[in-house]
């Protein structure tokens, strides 16, 4: 393996250090190119070919269709984990013993509680407020209600920070969900699983009981795991590069739900199901849309499909795939939005546009499928792709305060104008 790359530039050479990681993926390591070569910089738009940080969270390798939490296979842990463990693991790097664990969830219950003047500001929202946004600014709210800032140093410090905002985080999220629904606002039972508590703070009516379906509590456990961390991708960059000015957790977080809203990221779920209708409502030719999709005049892209890293099959989507077919199996769910799916997934999966560029279904083509199945609005997918992501956006912001990183701010090559006078108003 190499040890180093020379860079030569204009007859002048420059030697850099390569570093080897734990799986043996190699980085040039550039940190003293702008030193060494008095000012040369490199542009790399949407960071296809550059690591920002150094990780040891999240092992992904797009072309094996590879992805480890702390080394362990997300295929291990969405069968034999729950998703407070996989919090765990992320967070603070080992799989926790049973008290390790039940000392978790109490402390995260302690915290639980979500001020009530919180609810005056989701008041404030109209009904129609789509819940990112509400999700991402209830989320900034708490800061006000919890002011006193984090000491990265205090492992205590740390430590409260991360069990109060598992505490809090599902409750915004239900309550994101139950101002759509018009449900009074309420603040879960204790005595439940974290998911179990979920899914009850979500869906029990104020004048009935709610019966917790395993079927729905086991799917909704996977797809928290299969989403709860995904090493550097848009949102958790962004929760990183806010960290990184020494902004707290709580305003990190907020804008990683931001990041996390667009189609091209955690949107693509609820841009699935919206897609799907609109094809169905058009009368369900999917070889129309397949056109459009390879039709390079048609901004159209078929969505649920491709991904930046893996670039031979989503290892998460294969086991979403399988829990998808045993939710609907279970829940007796007969949809026509289904068979819509499938027959997309089966001309792509055979159409040369689709495998030459090595698009294959992502996570989130199966997702919002179950979540459609579970009853979870629309407009809520993606806020549950955030609720799954909570651990590993936690997690990256306590490796990126531990490690002491700097600031997060890239360079550019400014194309714009050169120095120009200044023209008066009545000249321009
Ligand atoms: N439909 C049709 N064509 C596509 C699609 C798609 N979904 N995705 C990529 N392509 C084509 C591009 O047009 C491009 O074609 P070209 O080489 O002829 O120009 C080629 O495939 C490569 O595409 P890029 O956009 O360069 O791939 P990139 O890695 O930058 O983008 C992305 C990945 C954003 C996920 C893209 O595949 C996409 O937009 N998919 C649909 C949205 C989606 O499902 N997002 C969810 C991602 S998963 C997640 O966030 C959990």
């Amino acid at each position: 393996m190499a040890d180093k790359a020379i860079l030569e530039v204009g007859g002048q050479k420059y030697e850099f250090p390569i570093i080897t990681g734990t799986e043996n993926e190699q980085a040039i390591d550039i940190k003293a190119l702008r030193g060494l070569t008095g000012g040369l910089t490199t542009i790399d738009p949407g960071y296809k070919n550059t690591g920002s940080c150094q990780s040891a969270i999240t092992f992904l390798n797009g072309e094996e269709g590879i992805l480890r939490y702390r080394g362990y296979a997300i295929e291990d842990l969405a069968d034999k984990a729950d998703f407070l463990e996989v919090a765990y693991l992320l967070i603070f790097g080992e799989l926790p013993n049973e008290s390790q664990l039940e000392k978790f969830h109490n402390d995260i219950k302690a915290e639980s509680h979500v001020d009530e003047d919180v609810k005056k500001i989701l008041d404030g929202f109209p009904k129609s407020a789509h819940p990112m946004g509400v999700l991402s600014s209830l989320t900034s709210a708490l800061i006000a209600f919890n002011p006193s800032s984090v000491n990265v140093d205090s492992e205590e410090d740390m430590y409260k920070a991360i069990v109060k905002v598992m505490g809090k985080f599902p409750v915004l999220v239900a309550w994101a969900l139950r101002k759509r629904t018009g449900q009074p606002l309420d603040y879960g039972d204790n005595n439940l699983g974290y998911v179990e508590n979920i899914l009850k703070m979500m869906f029990k009516k104020a004048n009935a009981d709610y019966d917790l379906d395993p079927v729905v509590v086991n799917a909704l456990d996977k797809l928290l795991i299969l989403h709860a961390d995904h090493e550097q991708n848009c949102s958790t960059s962004t929760v990183r590069i806010v960290g990184s000015s020494h902004a707290g957790l709580f305003a990190s977080l907020s804008a990683g739900i931001n990041a996390l809203w667009g189609p091209l990221h955690g949107g693509a779920n609820q841009a699935v199901l919206e897609m799907l209708e609109a094809i169905k409502e058009d009368g369900g030719d999917t070889k129309k849309y397949m056109a459009k999709a390879k039709d390079k005049s048609d901004p159209f892209r078929l969505m649920g499909f491709g991904h930046r890293v893996y670039k031979n099959f989503d290892p998460r989507a294969k086991i979403i795939k399988k829990a998808a077919d045993e939710v609907l199996g279970a829940l007796g769910v007969e949809d026509p939005i289904l068979d819509i799916a499938k027959g997309l997934e089966q001309e792509a999966l055979n159409d040369p546009y689709f495998v030459d560029r090595k698009l294959y279904p992502n996570v989130d083509f199966y997702s919002g499928i179950i979540y459609r199945a579970m009853g979870i609005p629309v407009e809520m997918f993606t806020v549950m792709f955030a609720l799954g992501r909570l651990p590993g956006w936690i997690a990256q912001w306590k490796e990126m305060r531990e490690n002491k990183e700097p600031i997060g701010r890239p360079r550019q090559v400014y194309t714009g104008e050169n120095h120009r006078a200044f023209k008066e108003r009545a000249e321009r």
